[in-house]
């Protein structure tokens, strides 16, 4: 296709609701990536994808075009099989710390590709640089060695890995194009199908804090993506998990990276054991290792003992004590009750508000910022006591915090049975 003047005809084919071609796609996306096509012509064509959607040929091809934008890598040469795991996002979610060292401890390599937070949802690097001397930034080589070494590594995707996803993933960002399943589907799964795990398990957030607000469009992105990476060749199964409400008891940097400590020494907040276990038996399982059981291996201390080892081959003093904010605020609870609501995207925006998350890409985040919870829904809570305290080191950060959270929660001295506490995982997806 001539290059300049396509990019409009492309727009207008979708805008006109009409099936892009396989040479469309393959066109928009490649001269996207070189800057042939403009931010303001992407950004128009995201939006048409968005309200009229890709049908499966497209998206799986956008996905392929995706992938040969840039590097694909290759485990081939380690002596293990490799599985991943891949969360769409949601608040508290701090679940890859211990799941990567755990499943490294059963005889499985993670290689797990991560990135940084944007908005309410935390960013996996933002927490464990939280740990002193600890570098995000690995090499190909320096990679490798570790998952041989080691059997796990948690570090920033390279530059090379689908750049047309790094770069349209920053437009959809600031244009309201994010919440496509098209265009969520091939984001996620370029990067994982470049990055040439074997196995891969996907943890699809359903509820307020997630992107996917109800169970049929999260149970579409995970067929979707399902479908994708079966035709790529990676065992690929997803679970759908309730995000109505934080997960675990903190959400911030150290905060989650102290609670993921605990749940690696044997102990930790139930709902984030649970995710941990069913995510780490799904992985064994689909890289065909499913004879141990991981549950002995955070009671028998090798999880913690892979963590501590992953940690310092990346340079994090493992031992040092973890950053703590400055400033400390208690939230009360006004009645007495049982707590039956506490909002995720609520306690997400206000962990964001106290400087645990970014504005804009290049913004700092503060490490001991965040909220820590004093009760989950389900729990009874008495008029006076803390529901939850903020940390910030920033007090004139608190108020807009404390705005964030004024409709986050329902207290019944009665509740009926219909305000029990959510199952945690909702469906399975093959
Ligand atoms: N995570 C991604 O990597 N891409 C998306 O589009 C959404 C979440």
């Amino acid at each position: 296709m001539a290059e300049g003047h396509d990019a409009v005809e492309v727009i207008v084919t979708k805008r006109s609701k009409g099936a892009l071609s396989d040479e469309q796609i393959d066109w928009v996306v490649d001269a996207y990536t070189r800057g042939v096509v403009a931010d303001e012509q992407m950004s128009a064509l995201a939006m048409a994808i968005l309200l009229n959607g890709m049908d499966r040929r497209e998206i799986s091809r956008w996905t392929a075009a995706m992938i040969a934008s840039g590097e694909r890598m290759d485990f081939a040469s380690l002596s293990r099989p490799t599985a991943d795991k891949h969360s769409t996002g949601g608040v508290g979610d701090k679940i890859t710390l211990p799941l990567a060292p755990l499943v490294a401890a059963c005889g499985v390599a993670v290689p797990q590709l991560s990135g940084r937070g944007l908005g309410h949802t935390g960013g996996t690097l933002d927490k464990l640089e939280s740990i002193p001397g600890w570098r995000a930034d690995l090499s190909y080589d320096e990679m490798m060695s570790q998952l041989e070494s080691v059997g796990a590594v948690i570090c920033a995707a390279g530059s090379s890995l689908a750049p047309a996803d790094k770069k349209l993933y920053a437009l959809r960002d600031v244009t309201g194009t994010v919440e496509a399943i098209a265009l969520i589907a091939s984001s996620i799964m370029s990067k994982k199908i470049a990055e040439g795990t074997g196995a891969l398990v996907l943890d699809v957030k359903v509820g307020s804090g997630a992107f996917m607000k109800d169970l049929d469009d999260a149970r579409e992105l995970a067929q979707t993506m399902a479908d994708l990476g079966s035709e790529a060749g990676v065992t690929t199964v997803a679970l759908l998990t309730d995000m109505s409400t934080p997960l675990g008891l903190t959400a911030g940097n150290a905060l989650e990276v102290r609670e993921s400590v605990e749940v690696l020494a044997g102990g930790g907040p139930e709902d984030v054991v649970e995710l941990t276990l069913a995510l780490a038996r799904e992985m064994l399982t689909a890289a065909g290792h499913d004879d141990v059981d991981p549950a002995d291996k955070l009671t028998d201390g090798s999880a913690m003992g892979v963590w501590r080892r992953m940690i310092a081959a990346q340079g994090g003093d493992v031992d040092a004590d973890l950053p703590v904010a400055q400033e400390t605020q208690v939230v009360v609870a006004p009645s007495s009750g049982v707590l039956t609501r506490l909002d995720a995207l609520a306690v997400g925006m206000a962990a964001w508000r106290l400087g645990a998350g970014r504005a804009r890409k290049e913004d700092p985040v503060q490490a001991g910022a965040g909220v820590v919870l004093h009760a989950k829904p389900g729990d009874s809570v008495r008029a006076g006591e803390p529901l939850m305290t903020l940390h910030s080191d920033d007090q004139e950060r608190f108020p807009r915090a404390e705005q964030s959270l004024e409709d986050a929660f329902d207290i019944k001295a009665k509740p009926s049975s219909t305000d029990q506490p959510r199952d945690l995982i909702l469906a399975r997806i093959t």
